[in-house]
């Protein structure tokens, strides 16, 4: 139990340093993101306007243990700017989608650390710089978009090791 109420005041935490980093100002830090409730869980428009935003936390709780963890974020087209802050890290993601924001800087390398990560989304931002070689970690990702950005160079080597990449 003490470690469960730990770990989910470590991830608000997180969540604190990502809106006010990147700008997202609706999340409702007085509820539960794994509540599901309207400030964390945006429901998707159905019609696929891409003027609607696309904002989505959730999280997945284990039966057995009762212990829960932020498993997805979804920041689409939330005009977001900034970087991306280094706590991301410390989330034990599947799901990482900020596509059509306004992210600058570097794609930092520690991302490479969330290794429970399938789904990482970073196209069409203004990202610079290179592929960090670090991704070659993220044995578990099956889908990385990258386009749409201000990356140079080559892809890593060490992305030969995705081998779940779809
Ligand atoms: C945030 O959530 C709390 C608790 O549910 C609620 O009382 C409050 O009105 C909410 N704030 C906003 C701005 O929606
Ligand atoms: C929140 O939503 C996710 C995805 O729909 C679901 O897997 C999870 O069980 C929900 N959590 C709660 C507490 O309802
Ligand atoms: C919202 O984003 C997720 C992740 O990219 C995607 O799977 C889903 O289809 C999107 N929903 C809409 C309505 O665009
Ligand atoms: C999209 O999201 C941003 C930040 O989360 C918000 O300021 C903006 O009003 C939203 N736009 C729409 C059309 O909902
Ligand atoms: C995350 O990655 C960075 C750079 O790759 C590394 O220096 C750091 O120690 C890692 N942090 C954790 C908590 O693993
Ligand atoms: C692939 O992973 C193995 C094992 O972690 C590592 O030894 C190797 O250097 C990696 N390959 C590349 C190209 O990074």
């Amino acid at each position: 139990m003490a470690s469960r109420i730990y770990f989910i005041i470590f991830a608000v935490n997180a969540l604190h340093e990502i809106a006010a980093e990147l700008g997202k100002k609706d999340w409702n830090f007085s509820e539960n993101p794994c509540n599901n409730k309207s400030s964390w869980f945006t429901p998707p428009p159905t019609h696929g306007s891409q003027a609607i935003n696309n904002s989505t936390v959730t999280c997945k709780c284990s039966f057995t243990n009762g212990e829960c963890h932020i498993e997805v974020i979804i920041l689409h087209r939330n005009y977001l700017k900034g970087i991306i802050p280094h706590e991301w890290a410390a989330l034990k993601l599947e799901t990482l989608s900020v596509a059509m924001d306004h992210i600058t800087g570097p794609i930092p390398g520690n991302l490479g650390n969330i290794t429970t990560l399938k789904y990482l989304s970073l196209e069409n931002n203004q990202f610079s710089g290179t592929i960090p070689p670090e991704f070659g970690r993220l044995v578990n990702l099956e889908y990385l978009t990258l386009n749409a950005n201000y990356l140079t160079g080559k892809f890593p080597s060490s992305l030969a090791n995705l081998s779940n990449l779809k």
